[in-house]
């Protein structure tokens, strides 16, 4: 890529990081690695634990036990998805419908395609979350995952607070087309509950996230909600989520999957190719100048799989991003292979549904084991 800058010391870092030194003492190459300047300038943590929908790898997304698991393993964050009820509640939950991850065919038969905003809170109360999960990952499954509730963001906002490691929070606006004045809406929520203003540290040894000025985390692809939410909330940190087609990065060919030959949608989103370079720089200018201080790209994974998207962390493209101030943390990954990959290539940490590997990858592994904090939690 011409006119944009190699970077031989972040390769170095990732090198550290990836042979487990980086939180060696006495190591300098690790404080000057862009992303990690960036980090620390805007109050967040490097590299940084992202803990996608909670630990829902081993959990249920977006339950009790998903963010319990994410919190005591020692996630620097609790990634969640909001929505608004029908009676104007904040909750986490990642698809629009009430298909994938509750029974809701059973409960509303006649309602089960119609959007989560059509639905009380009380309604919403009434599904099982979790028994979707035992069926679709048997090995991983416990009985203790039957019935659980879709949680309201203050509930997910009490998980965090209530043990001993303090994540941040970071949160995405889904479809937030659907939910106008969600901004709003969430500035207010998280001022209530105190998490605008400076929080108490953890105690030593401990995750201190929520202590940070970087503890809320705002994402979004949509670009009107990232001027809503700077706008609501200029002071707090913001990450603009790169895809690439329609109402994001313009591609260089645009035939939709189902014209497209391929027989699944990984090797189908890893022949997507931004329309130029131009475009590119075009995005992460918008971003900046919008308030974002990093992107959150979409990953092409070695595995493939459901989570295996277009590949927009190439190395130029982060070496361009860091060269613009930004950080980079790219969605999801969760296998050592990616993780040293798109480390080298400079990811400034990832969302994960695998925190505990994560965690093993950057050299701080979970004091105690999945089973351990979940049986201890009650699962
Ligand atoms: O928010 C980052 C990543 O979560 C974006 O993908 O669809 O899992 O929300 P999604
Ligand atoms: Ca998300």
């Amino acid at each position: 890529m011409q006119g944009f800058s190699k970077k031989p010391l972040a390769s170095l870092l990732a090198a550290a990081i990836m042979a487990g030194a980086l939180l060696a003492p006495g190591l300098a190459p690790a404080a000057e690695a862009p992303g990690k300047v960036i980090s620390e300038k805007n109050g967040l943590p490097w590299p940084a634990v992202i803990a996608h929908r909670g630990a829902s790898y081993d959990a249920p997304e977006e339950t009790i036990p998903a963010y319990t698991l994410a919190r005591d393993l020692g996630a620097d964050y609790l990634e969640m998805d909001i929505q608004r009820t029908k009676d104007g509640v904040l909750i986490a939950l990642h698809d629009d419908t009430l298909e994938r991850t509750t029974n809701i065919a059973k409960v509303y038969p006649k309602r089960s395609k119609d959007p989560v905003s059509s639905f009380t809170l009380a309604e919403l109360k009434e599904l099982d979350a979790g028994t979707w999960f035992n069926k679709a990952y048997p090995s991983r499954a416990r009985d203790s995952y039957v019935g659980l509730q879709i949680l309201t963001l203050d509930e997910v906002i009490d998980i965090a607070e209530g043990g001993t490691n303090k994540p941040g929070l970071y949160i995405e606006t889904k479809v937030p087309s659907q939910f106008p004045g969600i901004e709003g809406d969430l500035r207010r929520a998280l001022a209530k509950r105190g998490w605008l203003n400076p929080r108490p540290a953890a105690a030593p040894g401990n995750v201190n996230v929520a202590h940070m000025p970087g503890r809320v985390v705002l994402q979004t692809f949509d670009k009107s909600s990232l001027m809503l939410l700077q706008k609501e909330m200029p002071k707090v940190p913001k990450v603009l989520l790169l895809w690439i087609g329609e109402g994001s990065i313009e591609p260089k060919s645009s035939v939709p999957f189902k014209d497209s030959g391929f027989k699944d949608k990984a090797s189908y989103y890893a022949a997507q190719e931004i329309k130029s370079q131009e475009e590119f720089v075009a995005w992460i200018d918008w971003a900046k100048a919008h308030g974002a201080i990093g992107t959150g790209p979409s990953s092409q994974l070695t595995d493939g799989g459901d989570q295996s998207y277009m590949d927009l962390v190439k190395p130029w493209m982060n070496n361009l991003t860091h060269d613009k101030g930004m950080l980079v943390h790219p969605y999801t990954v969760d296998e050592a292979v990616d993780f040293k990959k798109i480390s080298t290539d400079g990811a400034d940490g990832f969302f994960t549904n695998r925190t505990p590997e994560l965690l093993k990858f950057y050299g701080r592994p979970a004091r105690d084991s999945i089973d351990t904090i979940l049986k201890r939690s009650g699962y």
